[in-house]
């Protein structure tokens, strides 16, 4: 596991913005989402997904980071919600992803929705957004809590194109230092006790219900998220491939 989260950085650092460039003739696109409480590994999966499909990653944790960084008026708000681990009010998350699905990259191969929805109120929106189109594939990644938590006090991003670091295994080559753009590699402000606290509070409260509403819609798999990234991506890619080509 440890040498390839090395560097990983995100497929569109820092932001909703992934420009898909060159397509090789006959890959196929991909309609996802990617649901799992905190630390479960939602961005890293995401990444490598949005490459393997070609198909922007759309993280709307990363959004608001990178608004926070901008300084503007939308950071300095969501930077209160982000900091003490709250969920952002509902219309404003709706309106950023939907925002964002109209642009050509996403309307036209599909999407890795990381972090959206985590309420039911968010997931309704998204059906409405989508139609006559539907997901192909909620994936809900299942990481035991205590193996969460282990990871989220060990995780250290860049500070500049995010991409994740973890201490003592897998740290940049110059401490504090990003391997792949320089920038400075820091813990997440919301990975403090109390946020996190919070965070997974949220999630078994307004996020965890996800599961069974998309199951009863036959669009959710159930992914073990334990293990090498590399296995977990190939469990991940494996059950998509699977849907996707009708054998269930
Ligand atoms: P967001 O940024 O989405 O954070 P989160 O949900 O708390 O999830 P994380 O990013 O912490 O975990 P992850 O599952 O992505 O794990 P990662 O891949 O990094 O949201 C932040 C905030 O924004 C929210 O709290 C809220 O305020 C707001 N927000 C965002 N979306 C919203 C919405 N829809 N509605 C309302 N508010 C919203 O992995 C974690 C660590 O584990 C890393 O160090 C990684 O290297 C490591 N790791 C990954 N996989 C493995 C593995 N297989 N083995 C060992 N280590 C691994
Ligand atoms: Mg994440």
């Amino acid at each position: 596991m440890a040498s390839d989260m090395i560097g990983e950085a995100p497929a569109s650092p820092g932001t909703l913005v992934s420009a898909v460039t060159v397509v090789a003739p006959g890959t196929p696109g991909a309609r996802l989402v990617i649901l799992g409480k905190q630390g479960a590994g939602k961005g890293t999966q995401a990444v490598r997904l949005s490459r393997h499909y070609v198909v922007p990653h759309i993280a709307t944790g990363d959004t608001f980071r990178a608004a926070i960084r901008s300084g503007s008026e939308f950071g300095i708000l969501a930077k209160r919600y982000l900091d003490a681990g709250e969920l952002v009010p509902d219309e404003v998350v709706i309106g950023v992803v939907k925002e964002r699905l109209t642009h050509p990259d996403a309307s036209h191969r599909g999407f890795v929705l990381d972090g959206f929805p985590r309420t039911v109120g968010q997931a309704e929106a998204l059906e409405t957004i989508l139609e006559p189109l539907n997901l192909d594939l909620v994936i809900s990644l299942e990481v035991p809590t205590a193996a969460v938590l282990t990871r989220l006090a060990s995780r250290r991003v860049c500070s500049s194109c995010g991409a994740n670091y973890s201490v003592p295994d897998n740290p940049p080559k110059v401490p504090g230092i990003c391997d792949v753009c320089g920038g400075d590699v820091v813990q997440r402000d919301d990975d403090t006790e109390a946020a996190i606290r919070r965070r997974l509070e949220l999630y078994e409260r307004e996020t965890a219900p996800l599961v069974s509403w998309y199951s009863q819609r036959s669009l959710l798999a159930t992914i073990d998220g334990t293990g090498p990234l590399d296995e977990v991506t190939d469990r991940i890619v494996t059950e998509i491939d699977r849907r996707k080509l009708g054998a269930v």
